[in-house]
């Protein structure tokens, strides 16, 4: 299903890798993410190559709302409690930082600052704790009304200058003088020697893995700290226009904002592989609330989840000290790319961000969302139906929504063909 934002922007192309390189540092995917560091570790010296399987922007990219901001749901209270109020001010910064990168990048993204709106329609109580955290980190925060909306609510929190843009506008700003191989795709990692199934291989000092979903399992176990979540977005034309941004408190609940003439629409979030309504809810609360408006676009979401809500960006493992990875942005990956972005130049430069630590892949992964990815594993391994997932091997599941079989461990995702759509998987499905 192609997204809103393909049908106003056509990114440049670029070739396949035909002959071995080498580079201070290799990025292993074209999204934003991938794109995001090797502009900023350009910017500050290095010589960077990206490699692409597809073609840049290909994936979860062309599927955002694009809403930069640093509040990611009511996160800060989750944090301070797991963590401890030190981190959650960390946490905060790395996000104000990275919503102030956004603001240094010149050329033309449609960017527009706004409020950001954080609301609940039944728990006013949670805002209230959220908001005693924002104050105690100093983030600037208030009460206020959410009168654009066409539901009343409890309650709700403005967050000022926050940032949206055009995601695929945004790409073209930044790629312009970087070295990118698109239809290249990574078969092997060796120390510092990738090799593409082409045969070519980049010999590099650091690689990153910003493949959305890291595809190593020999590292790290990112099969244990990841899941992987759908959520159904439309673009609405014949709205009351929205001056602000405006995300719901509880998970899977509704986020709304402005491009153009068109409302965005966000609802009905789900693991993926296990059953959802697709755009129903989204669509119910447009047909509801909006009786004159017109669905002019569908497209679906793709967020890699942690286990504690913070991504993970850092060493990939303790015994690759050359690779690392940037992932599980849980649903706040615009912002978080940046985030990426910042911290691995800092690193890799010898200038690393005050809060780096606060991203560690190996912190704990004693959280109750391990036993759920667990339990979800062993349960769907087990199952004995077909097709099965060509990652490890669970039991694939029909998203009648979409026509995909869909995979509840991890979250790979293939068309009714058997047409790789989302990984951690690297390939089709076998035919037979
Ligand atoms: Fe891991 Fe399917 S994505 S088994």
């Amino acid at each position: 299903m192609d997204s809103f934002w393909t049908k106003s922007v056509t990114l440049p192309s670029f070739p396949a890798m035909k002959h071995d390189i080498r580079a201070d540092v290799l990025i292993i995917g074209g999204g934003l993410t991938g794109l995001l560091c090797a502009y900023q570790l350009q910017r500050a010296g290095l010589d960077v190559v990206v490699v692409e399987a597809n073609t840049i922007g290909s994936g979860v990219t062309g599927r955002t709302t694009a809403k930069i901001t640093t509040q990611h749901g009511a996160c800060y209270h989750i944090v301070a409690k797991r963590y401890g109020m030190h981190v959650a001010r960390q946490y905060y910064e790395a996000n104000r930082e990275a919503l102030e990168a956004y603001n240094a990048i010149e050329g033309d993204l449609d960017l527009k600052t706004c409020d950001g709106v954080l609301f609940s329609r039944t728990h006013r109580e949670v805002l209230e704790i959220e908001r005693n955290v924002l104050c105690a980190i100093g983030a600037k925060v208030e009460w206020t009304d959410a009168a654009e909306l066409p539901f009343s609510v409890a309650g709700a929190l403005r967050i000022p200058h926050q940032v949206q843009v055009h995601p695929l506008k945004l790409l073209n700003a930044v790629i312009p003088t970087l070295k990118i191989y698109e239809h290249t795709r990574v078969r092997e990692i060796r120390g510092n020697i990738v090799t593409t199934d082409n045969g070519t291989t980049v010999t590099a000092e650091s690689i990153i893995v910003a493949t959305h979903f890291p595809f190593l399992n020999r590292h790290g176990a990112y099969f244990l700290k990841l899941y992987q979540h759908r959520a159904y977005a439309l673009a609405v034309a014949n709205t009351p226009p929205l001056e602000r941004m405006y995300w719901e408190e509880k998970d899977n609940g509704l986020t709304f904002r402005q491009c153009g003439d068109h409302l965005l629409v966000v609802g009905g979030g789900h693991r993926t592989g296990k059953p959802g309504l697709g755009w129903k809810a989204a669509e119910q609360v447009v047909r509801h609330y909006y009786p004159d408006a017109r669905i002019t676009a569908r497209f679906a979401t793709q967020d890699c989840m942690s286990l504690d809500g913070i991504p993970y960006i850092g060493r990939y493992a303790k015994h690759s000290p050359q690779l690392y990875v940037a992932t599980g942005f849980n649903g706040w990956g615009m912002t978080s790319s940046m985030t990426a972005a910042l911290l691995l130049t800092g690193e890799l430069i010898g200038k690393p961000k005050p809060w780096t630590s606060v991203f560690a892949p190996d912190r704990t992964i004693w959280h109750r969302q391990l036993a759920t990815n667990v339990g979800e594993t062993l349960k769907t391994m087990v199952t004995p139906t077909v097709p099965r997932c060509p990652h490890l091997g669970c039991a694939l599941k029909w998203n009648a929504a979409e026509r995909s079989w869909d995979c509840p461990c991890h979250g790979s995702r293939f068309s009714e063909n058997g047409k790789l759509r989302n990984g951690p998987a690297t390939g089709d499905l076998k035919k037979g």
